[in-house]
């Protein structure tokens, strides 16, 4: 659209731009609600798992037993890594980001894939649950290793959160535990075309393969403007340090002109949904939990309270997805390192549905920019340049 200076309309951020027609998710930003294939986030958290969620997402429909029982053999069959992806994380871990990690063993998989540069609809099937099934493996070993101990291969009579636990703690995790990690999991696991997606589709829009596609992806996930802000809102909390700190440290922050990470949401509104979900978990954690979990718990609340009361009904900034998580995902027992590779473990049932999704229809994305630069400037030689 053209301005009347003759400038285009420029969406910054592309925000309020629309790239393409979905089936896979809504994200209801005034009223807060969330649907994956037209079901309530709500009631998938309270009835579905991860694993079943992934076949919603993947196939469009929820699955029968059968389907269920066959898709959830083929996850299992899919969790060992091979051996050169484990001794790349040996290598790496400690050296760089655990999401650069990550992001480089994801990456290194399509050498391990025959079917990687197949790009039929089957193969690519086979590829999201070989990525869901791996990636969870990747990120555990990633923890074991950070903390100085041996990588375990994987324990197929667990489900998929359980065996993460497994994978990364040694030990067969406490059912509550491993059923709020669950519920963690199926919330973060797609959410329309946010930062990620939309650069994984970007990149898949190109014809690069699933594995590439997805690569991009965890590299956008990393920022603390995306999915990194559940461990930048864990990192407050530590600062924080004493829950009678924190209207001070909230206060201070926002005359600053700080971020509060956690909080605000391109599309939503109002109160997250995810955030609403966690919030909850959170209260029960809070009866219960002692020393770190308790005091980040209650740091937790009293910072949403007061945000709440200045940011919320004026400006539209409420707890999103990432708020909570961190004082959850410390209750379970995963290490703050872990928490955004974590995010990507959930997320890559959603990268993948979309990717096929927009497979059917493929159009190259390629926007554009408004050029506000110099031309036909005179070239000199470098001798003569001062
Ligand atoms: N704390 C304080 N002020 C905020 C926050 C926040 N978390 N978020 C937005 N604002 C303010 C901005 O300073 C700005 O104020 P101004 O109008 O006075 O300049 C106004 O709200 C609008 O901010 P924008 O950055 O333009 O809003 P946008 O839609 O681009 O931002 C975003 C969305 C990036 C998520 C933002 O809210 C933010 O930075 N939040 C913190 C990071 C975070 O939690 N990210 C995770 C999002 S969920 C996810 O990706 C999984």
């Amino acid at each position: 659209m053209e301005a009347n200076s003759g400038e285009p309309k420029i969406e910054l951020g592309l925000e309020g731009v629309y790239i393409s027609k979905s089936s896979i998710c809504k994200v209801d930003g005034v009223n807060g609600k969330l649907y994956y294939r037209g079901y309530p986030i709500e009631a998938l958290a309270k009835n579905s798992s991860f694993e079943e969620t992934c076949y919603l997402l993947l196939n469009g429909h929820l699955p029968t037993l059968d389907q269920f029982e066959e898709f959830n053999s083929k996850l299992k069959a899919e969790r060992e890594l091979p051996e050169f992806i484990v001794d790349m994380i040996r290598e790496l871990v400690n050296k760089a980001d655990t999401m650069d990690v990550a992001r480089c063993a994801i990456s290194a998989l399509s050498a391990y894939d025959k079917e990687a540069y197949d790009d039929s609809d089957d193969a690519n099937l086979r590829k999201s649950i070989k990525l869901i099934a791996k990636t969870a493996s990747i990120v555990a070993t990633i923890g074991r290793l950070m903390m100085g101990k041996e990588p375990l291969k994987p324990d197929i009579s667990l489900n998929h959160s359980a065996n993460f636990m497994y994978m990364l703690n040694g030990e067969k995790p406490n059912a509550d535990k491993s059923k709020m990690l669950d519920l963690m999991l199926i919330l973060h696991a797609e959410h329309s075309s946010n930062a990620s997606t939309f650069s994984t589709m970007v990149t898949g829009s190109t014809l690069a393969d699933m594995y590439a596609a997805v690569t991009s992806g965890i590299g956008t996930l990393k920022g603390p403007l995306h999915g990194g802000a559940d461990q930048a809102a864990l990192k407050m909390m530590k600062n924080i340090g004493n829950p009678d700190n924190t209207e001070k440290y909230i206060e201070e922050a926002l005359a600053g002109k700080k971020r509060i990470m956690g909080f605000g949401h391109r599309v939503y509104k109002t109160y997250d949904p995810r955030a609403k979900i966690i919030k909850a978990e959170l209260l029960e954690i809070q009866g219960n939990s002692v020393g770190d979990v308790k005091n980040y718990t209650t740091i937790a609340l009293r910072a949403e309270k007061m945000m709440i009361e200045k940011l919320g009904n004026t400006k539209g900034i409420w707890p999103n997805v990432d708020f909570f998580s961190g004082p959850v995902y410390t209750y379970i027992g995963i290490p703050m390192e872990l928490f955004t590779p974590l995010f990507a473990v959930s997320r890559m049932p959603g990268w993948c549905a979309h990717m096929m999704e927009y497979w059917q229809n493929n159009r190259l994305l390629r926007p554009l920019e408004y050029y506000v630069g110099n031309i036909d400037l005179e070239y000199t030689p470098i001798r003569y340049r001062k």
